[in-house]
């Protein structure tokens, strides 16, 4: 069943608005067909969010398997409570999705590098559950940097990166954008695919809106064009 894992390069770069760009078109067109998934959370936001705007045919209990309070790394909000990571807890929550819908959109807490447990970070999880995998970076002075960095992490942990989603968080040029990201000559240093670039959005998008910006991203290479 399609799946895709929608990392970072960093925390706050993006995520949730890709996966509910993602997800907003899939559910367009498959209603209660497509599941959202953010197995581990410390500090609140996303599943909160998920549950009440994005994912209305979905059980809220489904879209987090665990929860911390404190905004902090996740095995150390977790330590702060009293508790432990429990892996298992993530992956059956993850495994029971994909027995139950067509196509199911994780996003992973922080950025690649995050730790999960003290033992593994989210690449890890990439890999352990074998699930596709794009990673969104910010457009940016530093957007090489972040990029490079990030695919040479899913590379040596054997992740399955189909590309790189540029994310603009503030609005910026065409001109600006090629100089922060040079696409024609990054993936010589990433070895992974440009998938496309995010608009920055003053609000959420009108339908068409977003059918012109999923239009500008390569569904096919995240393994969603035929759903
Ligand atoms: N394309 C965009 N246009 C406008 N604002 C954006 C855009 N992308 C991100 N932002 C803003 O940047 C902030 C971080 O975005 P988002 O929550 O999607 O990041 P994240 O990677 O999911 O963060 P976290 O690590 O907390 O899960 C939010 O306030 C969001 O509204
Ligand atoms: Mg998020």
């Amino acid at each position: 069943m399609p799946s895709l894992l929608i990392t970072g390069s960093d925390t706050s770069v993006g995520k949730t608005i890709v996966t509910t760009l993602l997800a907003s078109y899939l559910l367009g067109r498959h209603p209660q067909k497509v599941a959202l998934y953010k197995p581990v959370q410390s500090g609140k936001g996303d599943w909160e969010y998920y549950a009440e705007q994005i994912a209305p045919y979905q059980p809220r209990e489904e879209i987090c398997a665990q929860k911390f309070v404190l905004p902090l790394a996740v095995p150390l909000a977790a330590e702060r409570e009293g508790k432990t990571v429990d892996w298992q807890l993530l992956q059956q929550g993850y495994q029971r999705l994909l027995a139950k819908y067509p196509i199911v959109l994780v996003e992973g807490a922080g950025g690649i590098g995050s730790p999960v447990t003290w033992e593994w970070t989210v690449a890890d999880m990439a890999r352990e559950w074998q699930i596709p995998t794009v990673i969104v970076v910010p457009v940016k002075l530093g957007s090489m940097t972040q990029a490079v960095t990030a695919c040479a992490l899913a590379r040596e942990a054997k992740v399955d990166v189909r590309g790189i989603i540029f994310n603009c968080v503030h609005p910026y040029t065409a001109e600006e954008i090629y100089d922060f990201v040079v696409p024609d000559r990054l993936p010589l240093l990433t070895h992974a695919p440009i998938l496309g670039y995010v608009p920055s959005l003053a609000a959420p998008p009108t339908p068409s809106e977003l059918a012109q910006i999923i239009a500008n991203l390569d569904l096919q290479t995240m393994g969603l064009q035929e759903i």
